[in-house]
Parts: C-alpha cells; sequence; structure tokens
C-alpha cells in the first residue's frame, strides 16, 4: 500500500465511522447470515453424521456412573470442591458471581480502545474465566472413573472370603453372625423386631443365587431390608454383592461344598495349648465377625468404634473399655452378658459362644497384647 491509497483508505473508514453502522438492519443481517449457515451445518452434521449413542438406559444396571455433557463438566468439577451443605456456594454464588462479573465488565471498564493489548482488565478477567473453565475442565476429565467398574475379581475361594468380611460388616447387626436371625436389639428402627434365619435349608433351597443378589441390591424396604446397591443408594458395588451371594450360598447352602482355600478362613482360630491369645491372630476375626457390624462409624454404638487395635483399646463414650488385666474391663463384663452402666449386653441380640467369651477374658488377662509375642500393653 502506498501513502496515497493509505491516506484514501483512511479517509474513507473515517467517514464511515462518521457515519456509523445501524444496529437494524446492518448488525442483524450479518448474525442472521451467519446464523443460518451455522444451522445448516448442524442439520448437515445431524443428517450424515449422527451421534453415537450410549448405551440403553438400564435402571438395573448399579455400574453405570452418570457424567454431565463435557461442557458441563467445569460445573460439575467445581461442586467437588464444595462438601454437601456448601453446596450452594458451588451451584449458585460462584457461577451467578462469573456472569454477573461478565454483565458489569462494559460498565466498569469504559476504556474506549478496542486492541487486547489496551484492554489489560477486561482481557485479564475473561483470561482467568476461560483458564479456570479449561482447567477444572481438564481435572474432571482425568478424574473419571472407568465406566466399567470390575467386579471383585479372583478365585472362588477369594470371593467367599470376602464376601464373609462384607457379610460380616454390612449383614451380622441385623441377621446374626451366621445368619440365624431371630430378635433385633440395638439396631435403631428395627428394635426388637423378629427376623427369621436366612441360612436354612429353607431358605438356600428355594431362593437362586439372582434372587439374594436382587434382595441385596433392592432390599425388602417395607419389612425393614434396606438397599445395599449403589443404584439405590447402598453402599456395595455389583461385584461385592456377588461375593457376599457366593458367601451364603457355599456356606449355608448343603448342596454346594465349600472350596478347602476358603474353608479356613470361615473358621475361628482356636488357642493352641500354652498359647496366649494376641489380638491380630484371635480377637480380631471374633471382633470383625460379631461387633464391627455396629462398631463402626454412622451406628449408633456409644461412639465405640472397633476397626482397629487402636481403636477398641482407645475408642467409645466410657473408654478404655478395655483395661489389661483387669476383667472387670467394660468389654468382658458386657460379652459376659452383663448389662452395666455403658450398656450392654453385647452382642446385643445374643451371647457369643462360650469359648469365644472365654479367649477374650484370657487375652485381657495376658495384658490385651496386639500382635504374638508383642509386649502386653499398658
Ligand atoms: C437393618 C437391618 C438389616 C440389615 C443390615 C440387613 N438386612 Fe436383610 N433383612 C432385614 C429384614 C427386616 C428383612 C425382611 C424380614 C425377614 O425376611 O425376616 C430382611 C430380609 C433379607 C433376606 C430375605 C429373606 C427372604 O428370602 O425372604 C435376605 C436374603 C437378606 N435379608 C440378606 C441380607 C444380607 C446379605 C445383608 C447384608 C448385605 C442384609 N440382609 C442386611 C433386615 C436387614
Ligand atoms: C447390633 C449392634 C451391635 C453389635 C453387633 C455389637 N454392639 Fe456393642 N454396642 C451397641 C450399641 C447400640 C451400644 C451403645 C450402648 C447400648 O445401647 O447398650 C454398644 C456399646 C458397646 C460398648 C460400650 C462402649 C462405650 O464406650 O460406651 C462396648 C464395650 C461394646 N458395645 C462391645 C461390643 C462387642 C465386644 C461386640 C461384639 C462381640 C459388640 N459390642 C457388638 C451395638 C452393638
Amino acid at each position: 500500500m502506498n501513502e496515497e491509497q493509505k491516506r484514501d483508505y483512511q479517509e474513507k473508514y473515517r467517514i464511515a465511522k462518521l457515519r456509523g453502522e445501524k444496529f437494524f438492519p446492518d448488525t442483524i443481517y450479518k448474525d442472521v447470515l451467519v446464523s443460518f449457515a451455522l444451522f445448516l451445518l448442524l442439520i448437515g452434521l445431524a443428517t450424515f453424521v449422527g451421534v453415537a449413542p450410549e448405551p440403553k438406559a438400564d435402571p438395573s444396571d448399579t455400574s453405570y456412573i452418570p457424567r454431565p455433557e463435557w461442557y458441563f463438566l467445569f460445573l460439575f468439577e467445581l461442586l467437588k470442591f464444595f462438601p454437601g451443605s456448601l453446596e450452594w456456594v458451588g451451584t449458585a454464588v460462584l457461577p451467578g458471581l462469573a456472569v454477573a462479573l461478565l454483565f458489569l465488565l462494559p460498565f466498569i471498564d469504559r476504556n474506549p480502545r478496542r486492541h487486547w493489548k489496551n484492554r489489560k482488565f477486561a482481557a485479564g478477567l475473561m483470561s482467568v474465566i476461560v483458564i479456570g473453565m479449561v482447567a477444572l475442565t481438564i481435572r474432571a476429565v482425568v478424574t473419571t472413573p472407568p465406566q466399567a467398574e470390575a467386579t471383585v475379581a479372583g478365585t472362588l475361594a477369594e470371593r467367599i472370603v470376602a464376601g464373609q468380611d462384607l457379610y460380616a460388616v454390612h449383614c451380622v447387626e441385623c441377621h446374626g453372625a451366621e445368619g440365624e436371625g431371630g430378635r433385633i436389639e440395638g439396631v435403631q428402627g428395627l428394635e426388637g423386631v423378629t427376623l427369621k434365619p436366612i441360612n436354612s435349608q429353607d431358605e438356600m433351597h428355594t431362593r437362586s443365587d439372582e434372587t439374594l443378589y436382587a434382595i441385596i441390591e433392592i432390599g425388602q424396604q417395607t419389612l425393614g431390608m434396606p438397599p445395599f446397591g449403589r443404584a439405590y443408594g447402598g453402599e456395595l458395588s455389583p461385584g461385592e454383592i456377588e461375593s457376599i451371594v457366593a458367601f451364603m450360598r457355599y456356606t449355608w447352602d448343603d448342596r454346594a461344598e465349600m472350596p478347602r482355600a476358603a474353608e479356613q478362613a470361615s473358621t475361628l482360630p482356636v488357642l493352641k495349648p500354652g498359647e496366649t491369645p494376641d489380638y491380630a491372630t484371635h480377637i480380631e476375626p471374633i471382633v470383625k465377625r460379631y461387633c464391627v457390624s455396629c462398631h463402626r462409624p454412622g451406628k449408633a454404638n456409644n461412639n465405640y468404634l472397633m476397626r482397629t487395635y487402636d481403636e477398641v483399646m482407645n475408642s467409645g463414650d466410657h473408654k478404655p473399655n478395655i483395661i489389661p488385666g483387669d476383667l472387670r474391663s467394660n468389654l468382658v463384663r458386657m460379652v459376659r452378658w452383663e448389662k452395666i452402666e455403658a450398656g450392654g449386653p453385647m452382642p446385643p441380640s445374643r451371647p457369643l459362644k462360650p469359648e469365644l467369651i472365654e479367649m477374650i477374658e484370657q487375652w485381657v488377662l495376658a495384658g490385651a497384647p496386639e500382635k504374638a509375642g508383642a509386649p502386653a500393653t499398658k
């Protein structure tokens, strides 16, 4: 461009600017043209490309993890920073502030210059918002769990053992450690309700694995059996429910033979002659099977948690519940089926077998050691 052309151009530009451009119809006309082109493009894409559909919705599929569309992922990710009661900050306050800021930006920044380099404030603010959105979206994508949840793998024996542990945590408080049923004590809302045994041959011979699975997954809510499937608000994955069914089938059904490898895990350890009981070998299996179901967070238990040695020794409203060497410890008296100030008897609905009570007494007398050969606790 030579000087003359340049001047010519600038003159034209000046006149055009003076004349201005009308919003209607000039700008509207351009917008309509572009919108129409986009509209054609969309119709073309929908007709010739289409969208890959996700699998058909299946209400019984508990493994499906619903996620928002990608363009909403940043909002979804933002929510993760705000725990339950503060959710409104992430859903309403922050997005509302961002939109309000964008809305007010032309009023806050009245700078007439148009080049972005001359509009540090406006460009800076917009960049911060965009970078935030992109970063949140990336974070959401990276932390997405794989869609197909692995079911509990392993051999049948491993699944049975896993199922036994899960049964002990989730089911014992109502159905008893051996599925024997009876009167429920110490469970909020079901106090005094009597359950039929679920370990009987009547039960086992008339309930298929699929039926048991469905009962555990969906529950029998009018009767008081809670749902455990994630899709129904429970906490167990499909693989975990399958493991529990395997445990029930192989332990209680006289037609199914328990695999050798699982047999050992299902019997509680006994004391060898001259052996001192310790927590890891002898007591933990008893606690796991008969106590943890109620003595874990979120249950009524006087804040006495029993998931680890440390909790058993040092938690509870009436701690210490175990005083090494002292048979008048709360826990010992309670499992001896006494009712004391701290509560009890324990477990609430039926006493432990005499040999297990004796094992607990011997362990406390020996100083309640954590591991074999470990010094007795002070
Ligand atoms: C809060 C108490 C509670 C918990 C926890 C609980 N159940 Fe139940 N369950 C019930 C009640 C109540 C019923 C229905 C009454 C009945 O059948 O005697 C029931 C019924 C059942 C039945 C159906 C019996 C039948 O064939 O009609 C099975 C099987 C069963 N539960 C298994 C389980 C398993 C496995 C767990 C652990 C994952 C579990 N329950 C946890 C209370 C509970
Ligand atoms: C069915 C649920 C349930 C089971 C199973 C259960 N508990 Fe409890 N436990 C409770 C409740 C509820 C309390 C609160 C006191 C009460 O209501 O008696 C409690 C309180 C206790 C306390 C007093 C804690 C404190 O600091 O006040 C001890 C000790 C205890 N349990 C030991 C055990 C032991 C040991 C086992 C297993 C052999 C066991 N419990 C099994 C429900 C249960």
